[in-house]
């Protein structure tokens, strides 16, 4: 009989990752690229050592309930909202994630998102396929000037922080909104000034949101927050969709209260407010944040990691509930 830990796997990896998990464990996997239904989890989940999984799956109590003896949820992400962590807490299952790898790379990404809405570059591109440009013209497509605005940064973590040597490089004002303040020499080192939020909003070109979602945080960004914006602000989120509410952004949208948006999330993936795919106001991405092959081929590896670790008894590198050792 084989001492290789039995791994469940809800869709395929990058191959790099696909090689460790082959060879260090047992494992069984989704045939598809597509999402699993909870039914096909239950099943898979049953009777393994550990379930790796992705920020599409669902793992609520349910799930966990289904095998009584597992000893690893490993999230493919470093947001971990998709999963009952207090459930899995209670039930003494290590809960991981895989942070640090995809920092860069989702802040390249809000940068991208923030200088497309900015400078109009998609929608730029879908005019030129159209085949109606009739060549240059001194008002086509005048869109805002990034290079020394202001940039307002909801949350300063790992990837908000990221965002500070991109902004730098851009010669903007950063200021920031963070559930907790740094100290004056952090601020005064990293060129960064706290606003409340309100001021936040009321002061910042660009509004770009990085705090995890949870019960404090869902809806933070709403009508009453669209509001206090400058008419000619864009916000970007490549954080979660549920941090904003969606409906009374497209309502932002359409009025002008606001001027564009960049998204990489939405409250309903991968539904969108219908409305959004019409405006020309917003950049729609696929939830592309840590969409690298590198990127992606190092969380794999960290997620395995994390997994193959809890699997053999040990403390997984990355664990989000470490309490269930206390
Ligand atoms: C994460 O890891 O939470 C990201 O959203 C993946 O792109």
């Amino acid at each position: 009989m084989s001492d290789k830990p039995k791994i469940f796997l809800t869709r395929e990896l990058p191959p790099e990752t696909m090689a460790i998990l082959r060879e260090q464990s047992e494992l069984t996997m989704n045939p598809e690229d597509r999402y699993l239904t909870k039914r096909e989890i239950i099943e898979g989940v049953a009777g393994v050592d550990g379930l790796l999984c992705l920020l599409t799956d669902t793992i609520d109590d349910e799930i966990l309930a289904a095998n009584p003896a597992l000893k690893v949820v490993s999230n493919f992400a470093v947001g971990f909202n998709n999963i009952d962590v207090e459930a899995a807490t209670v039930r003494k299952i290590p809960v991981t994630n895989t942070p640090g790898v995809l920092t860069d790379t989702t802040a390249d990404m809000a940068f991208a998102l923030l200088l497309d809405a900015a400078r109009r570059v998609s929608e730029g591109d879908r005019f030129v396929r159209t085949q109606a440009w009739q060549g240059w013209g001194p008002l086509q497509f005048l869109g805002s000037d990034v290079s020394n605005a202001t940039l307002g940064l909801v949350g300063l973590g790992r990837i908000g922080r990221a965002m500070l040597p991109r902004a730098h490089g851009f010669s903007m004002k950063v200021l920031y909104w963070n559930r907790t303040r740094l100290t004056e020499q952090e601020e005064a080192s990293l060129n960064v000034t706290y606003c409340e939020l309100d001021d936040l909003l009321k002061e910042s070109d660009f509004v770009s949101v990085h705090v995890a979602l949870n019960e404090t945080t869902r809806h933070l960004l709403g009508a009453r927050e669209f509001a206090l914006m400058k008419p000619q602000a864009c916000l970007v989120n490549s954080a979660r969709g549920p941090v904003v509410d969606e409906k009374a952004l497209v309502t932002a949208l359409q009025s002008g209260t606001i001027a564009g948006a960049g998204l990489d999330v939405y409250e309903q993936e991968p539904l969108l407010e219908p409305e959004l795919y019409e405006l020309d106001n917003v950049v729609i991405a696929p939830h592309l944040g840590s969409g690298t092959i590198g990127t992606r081929t190092k969380m794999g590896n960290m997620a395995a990691e994390n997994c193959l670790a809890a699997c053999h008894g040990q403390l997984p590198p990355n664990l989000v509930n470490p309490q269930i050792y206390a």
